[in-house]
């Protein structure tokens, strides 16, 4: 594993073994950090590293940063500037992730608003193999998922994954691989840091923003390049039980990119296997964060 990294801390360049945030700052204490999870991924063809739909990605942060009372440090062409800084300053030669936080530092209470800090830090990360993917298990956790008006998921807060944890930690006891949410209304909502899709007679289904999720930049992805391979896709309340009875699923998020789910609780999906579907959109996705689909430049921000 590569040990030296630079990030960007507080207004500078740093080695991230070096880089100290308050022990009593309330992002320490509290979770008080809204962040992105950005991936840049370089084109197999010219070897150019491309960040994948970053404006989605900051205004998402803006919007957080708004909602839970921060002021951002930088707007959103400094922040692209300084995201390219340290991503240079790094010259890595494999695909990336991009983790971009902003959180209160210094001492202070869940209350605090200042003062405000930024960092961002990439790291290597490879885009999944298509040959070498399995499908998950996963079960419907009797955790329920938070909801818009008590910690509303709408918002990357880094403690609303406490959330997720304690789904995490009974998918784990379980046996599974991953947990899969219901919102408080019983209805279908979303997995711990990822989307959920399911196929069923050739239709694309997901939940609705609504059903408290986060607002998935790839789902949103995945929306528009099922639509353009000629799948019908229904946003809207998904059953439970049309989990169980459906011919595929997958997750997917910046980190999971399109995750196959083989079984959820004691159904098989399919035959268990990643779904023909499935992969066809993950291939599509890969082309997409490559630049191979030209309708579809404009999501990539080249470094
Ligand atoms: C809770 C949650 N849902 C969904 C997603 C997927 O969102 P995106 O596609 O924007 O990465 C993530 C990942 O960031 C997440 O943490």
């Amino acid at each position: 594993m590569r040990m030296k990294r630079t990030i960007w801390l507080s207004g500078a360049l740093v080695d991230s073994q070096s880089a100290m945030i308050g022990a009593l700052s309330p992002a320490a204490q509290f979770g008080l950090s809204v962040f992105e999870g950005i991936r840049a991924y370089r084109s197999e063809k010219t070897g150019a590293l491309n960040v994948f739909r970053l404006n989605e990605h900051l205004e998402r942060l803006f919007d957080s940063c708004s909602l839970v009372g921060f002021c951002s440090p930088y707007n959103m062409s400094e922040l692209e500037s300084i995201i390219k800084m340290v991503v240079r300053a790094n010259d890595y030669r494999s695909d990336i992730a991009i983790r971009v936080a902003v959180f209160v530092d210094g001492e202070g209470s869940w209350t605090s608003s200042e003062p405000i800090n930024l960092f961002v830090a990439p790291i290597e990360k490879c885009r999944s193999d298509i040959l070498q993917l399995k499908a998950l298990k996963a079960c419907v956790s009797s955790w329920v998922r938070i909801g818009d008006n008590s910690l509303p998921p709408r918002v990357k807060l880094g403690a609303n994954y406490i959330n997720s944890r304690y789904a995490y930690n009974q998918a784990k006891a379980f046996g599974c691989d991953l947990p899969i949410f219901l919102a408080s209304d019983g209805k279908l909502s979303e997995s711990t840091g990822a989307c959920i899709f399911l196929i069923k007679d050739g239709r694309l289904i997901t939940p609705l923003c609504t059903s408290s999720i986060l607002n998935s930049i790839t789902r949103e992805t995945v929306i528009v390049l099922g639509g353009e391979m000629g799948l019908l896709v229904e946003e809207r309340v998904v059953d439970r039980t049309e989990l169980y009875l459906a011919d595929e699923i997958f997750l997917c998020g910046t980190a999971a990119e399109l995750t196959p789910v083989g079984q959820v609780d004691q159904f098989k999906i399919g035959d268990g296997s990643p779904g023909k579907i499935t992969l066809a959109l993950l291939k599509q996705y890969h082309a997409a964060v490559s630049g191979e689909l030209e309708q579809h430049a404009s999501w990539l921000t080249p470094i």
